[in-house]
């Protein structure tokens, strides 16, 4: 267990098409136990292989008290849609509006090699989509609506409209 420097913008690794795993290994269990340390310490609700060099198609998400493990994640289907303000741990400090589908299903296998159904609504259905687009090579501030603010600036901007 260990937790792994998080890579940030400008860093070729998050701008590569991961592999897919093809065989789950010890290697491939201390990765996805670091990738929750890692994840936890900077109290994030999602991160993706990429954002800690390794190319390769693992995602581990926790947005509610639920660890999931995603390898060779496809999402089947998606639906609906919600704006909000979206951040991500390879963008410190930062957020910005995304459009995402209020809905996604993804299938995934997880440590024990077995394929597996995650349904998602609200912010588990941003999480997916934005940590699957990781594996692409796809940040949220590709998709960004208007301009990525810094957090604090945002807080002011929040604050003043109450
Ligand atoms: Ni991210």
């Amino acid at each position: 267990m260990a937790v792994r420097e998080i890579r940030t913008l400008g860093e070729d690794c998050l701008r590569k098409t991961c592999k897919e795993v093809k065989e789950i290994n010890e290697r491939i269990i201390t990765l996805v136990d670091d990738m929750f340390d890692t994840m936890y310490e900077a109290n994030g609700v999602g991160l993706a292989a990429p954002q800690i060099g390794i190319l390769k198609r693992i995602v581990v998400i926790d947005t509610d008290g639920n660890p999931y493990v995603l390898i060779n994640p496809k999402i089947l289907e998606v639906s609906g849609e919600q704006r909000g303000y979206e951040g991500c741990l390879s963008v410190p400090g930062k957020s910005g509006i995304v459009t995402r589908p209020n809905y996604a299903k993804v299938e995934a296998t997880n440590l024990d090699g077995e394929t597996y159904i995650l349904e998602g609504e609200g912010l588990l259905a941003r999480a997916i989509c934005h940590e699957c687009d990781h594996l692409d090579g796809v940040i949220y501030v590709d998709k960004v609506e208007g301009e990525v603010l810094d957090n604090q600036l945002l807080e002011e901007m929040m604050a003043e409209e109450e």
